[in-house]
């Protein structure tokens, strides 16, 4: 992975942290952060032709890159804040009843949790978290303990393609396929997916999907989709009802107009997607991700050894990808994430979800090597002071 260290250069990040902590919130490369900074300054300069004139067609051109990068339609996506707006948005539109269910894992992200928590309240419906055993051994268990949760009342499955504690990449295909079959919708999060895996919208076929793409697509915070499938489009209401609802001159998609024109806002790091894309070609960064991978892997189980635990899935590209999680026994985890930060400048998150606390690393072109041996060393100390059973 040495070979990658000149890609350090590329990143803002402060190079006294041991970055290992990609996951939660990305990092953008300096040429992408420097466009995003013309276009803020853009819009100061002549805010009124930025917003109404460039905005829009930078805005197309975003969303077709985005598009292509995905293999959908690029009226069958939209750009939205974060994944928790796109989750709100399919959410609230949702005609749920009482006692109406929505299916899902409990290895979900707790503010999409929360968000159905909240939508199925206000509506006397019930969120169904299916408990899901771990280790995972096997697609075909996860299905049927996932399926036992369906019942005539399930209206739909939600479910992470990618796990944000757990860090597991779950078999969501044969979890769309098999809920088509008796024909549930499928919504997918996918917050850490574009970028980090492949992703083939066409293919997947999904009924709803949002993803982000200020983490692994590596553009500026606040730049993230939320893609609807044609079938469903007209069901999805704006969460803000702005000028694209009824449209004085609305375009070619309804659907575009009612999610897309929702009032004044900095649109910038949306509008930097293009250039996060020819970043990532320029520096081949589909082998980066894959020399990623083979790091993240190959330090699995010395990880988990060093911290008397264990990996929470076969160690192989199907189930892990450029993170890693292990449970861990502490009894203070904020003293222990406060130790890792303040002590010895480390950036790694502790997680807790079930009632159990995680450690889990991410490693991108910036890392190396180095960085896990300096966590793997540190690790040991944390234990010597207890902090870490
Ligand atoms: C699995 C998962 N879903 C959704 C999100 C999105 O969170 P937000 O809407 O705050 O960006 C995250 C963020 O880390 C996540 O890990």
């Amino acid at each position: 992975m040495s070979e990658f260290n000149h890609l350090k250069s590329h990143f803002l990040l402060n190079p006294e942290i041991t970055f290992l902590n990609f996951g939660s919130f990305g990092a953008t490369p300096k040429s992408v952060f420097e466009l995003y900074q013309t276009y803020q300054a853009d819009l100061e300069r002549d805010p009124v032709q930025f917003i109404t004139v460039k905005t829009p067609q930078l805005l197309r051109q975003s969303r077709e890159a985005l598009a292509g990068f995905l293999h959908c339609d690029a009226d069958d996506l939209v750009m939205v804040t974060n994944p928790s707006y796109a989750v709100n948005t399919i959410a609230k539109s949702l005609n749920l009843e009482p006692g109406d269910e929505i299916l899902t894992t409990n290895l979900e992200y707790g503010a999409c949790d929360r968000a159905w928590d909240y939508v199925c309240a206000s509506r006397g419906a019930y969120y169904v978290q299916q408990p899901i055993t771990l280790p995972l051994t096997s697609d075909e268990k996860f299905m049927e303990e996932l399926f036992e949760g369906v019942s005539n009342q399930t209206k739909l499955i939600f479910i992470s393609h990618i796990t944000s504690a757990t860090a597991l990449i779950l078999p969501v295909e044969k979890v769309i396929k098999k809920a088509n079959s008796y024909g549930i919708p499928v919504f997918i999060d996918g917050a850490h997916v574009p970028g980090h895996i492949h992703l083939d919208l066409q293919q997947l076929d999904p009924d709803f999907y949002t993803g982000a793409c200020h983490k692994w697509l590596m553009t500026p915070k606040g730049s993230s989709f939320m893609y609807v499938n044609k079938a469903w489009q007209e069901q999805i209401f704006p969460l803000a009802v702005s000028w694209g609802y009824k449209a004085v001159k609305p375009s070619h998609s309804q659907f575009i107009d009612w999610h897309e024109m929702n009032g004044t806002n900095d649109y910038a790091a949306r509008l930097c997607i293009p250039e996060a894309l020819k970043f990532r070609k320029d520096y081949n960064w589909d082998d980066v991700a894959q020399q990623c991978r083979t790091i993240v892997q190959s330090n699995a189980e010395i990880f988990a050894r060093l911290l008397h635990s264990h990996t929470l899935a076969p160690v192989t590209d199907h189930y892990i990808g450029q993170m890693l999680s292990v449970p861990i026994q502490t009894n203070d985890p904020d003293k222990l994430y406060r130790s890792f930060v303040d002590e010895y400048k480390i950036e790694i998150p502790v997680m807790h979800q079930n009632g159990i606390n995680y450690l889990r690393y991410s490693i991108n072109g910036f890392n190396s090597q180095a960085d896990l041996d300096i966590l793997f060393e540190v690790i040991e100390q944390i234990i010597k002071k207890g902090l870490i059973q």
